[in-house]
């Protein structure tokens, strides 16, 4: 199969085919995605949580970034290699950049960044710089402190016009994906029908273009209440790689996320 690439993405939505992500962050689960069909591989900040024990994203680095992009990029999947620019490392435009480089260099095809309006100048600056944006909405998890705690957003209307405005002027900026995380699923439908990039949802609701989990939940081996809007793919599989195949069927068949994984 041929190197899913953004333009491909753009054209999978334009052609109703929905796009299958997972985190990823190391090699030898990068070749068995791959061989699963999974389109996008995302280096994402959760490896704090999952792999490092932390109970936010915060504390993750750059070079812990950049470390595990370099490791799943040794892979050369065919799914696009996104990685997620850590909490600190994007306050400036100057900084975006320099951060963006290191996690370029080490294999990433595109970052990820957490934020509306307010970052619209950075991505502008990451696009006109050739690097490839994928922006984050909704409940972004480098903000639970501003927050106050994990919660659904968007749920006001005022809120969920703030999202639409946020959307907007991340894809006006340049951004060419975008993850909305734990919003409820009309006001992500609403916003994927007002712009033309992809949407990939997260406890968003099955009318984004695409879904995402991250790899350890979606196995069943990350310990605790997991999320109302994760499934545990593992239960009942005969192996890893099936699960991961469901996975990646159910998000092409529009059968995940179902109800009961929406808000
Ligand atoms: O870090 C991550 O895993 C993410 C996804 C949940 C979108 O940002
Ligand atoms: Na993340």
């Amino acid at each position: 199969r041929p190197k899913i690439t953004v333009p491909k993405l753009q054209a999978m939505r334009e052609a109703g085919e929905k796009i299958a992500m997972l985190t990823c962050y190391d090699a030898s689960f990068a070749s068995l995605l791959d061989r699963c069909g999974v389109d996008v591989l995302l280096i994402g900040d959760s490896l704090g949580n999952v792999l490092q024990g932390q109970s936010t994203t915060l504390p993750v680095t750059l070079d812990d970034i950049a470390y595990h992009t370099a490791c799943v990029a040794r892979a050369q999947p065919r799914g696009l290699i996104v990685a997620d620019l850590p909490f600190g490392t994007y306050g400036t435009p100057a900084d975006a950049f320099a951060s963006s480089v290191q996690l370029m260099r080490a294999g990433a095809q595109m970052v990820k960044l957490e934020g509306g309006e307010w970052l619209a100048d950075t991505v502008r600056f990451l696009v006109e710089r050739s690097v490839p944006v994928c922006a984050h909405l909704g409940l972004t998890p480098q903000s639970v402190h501003a927050f106050g705690g994990f919660k659904v957003q968007g749920k006001t209307e005022q809120g969920a016009a703030q999202l639409l405005i946020d959307a907007r002027a991340m894809q006006d900026a340049g951004a060419q994906l975008l993850v909305l995380e734990a919003v409820p699923a009309a006001v992500a439908s609403s916003v994927t029908n007002a712009i033309g990039i992809p949407t990939i949802g997260i406890g968003a609701g099955v009318d984004c273009s695409g879904q995402v989990l991250v790899l350890h939940d979606m196995l069943g081996i990350f310990p605790g209440k997991p999320a109302r809007f994760v499934k545990d793919f593992m239960a009942g599989a005969p192996s890893i790689a099936a699960a991961i195949e469901a996975y990646v069927k159910a998000v092409k068949d529009g059968t995940f996320p179902g109800a009961e994984h929406v808000f």
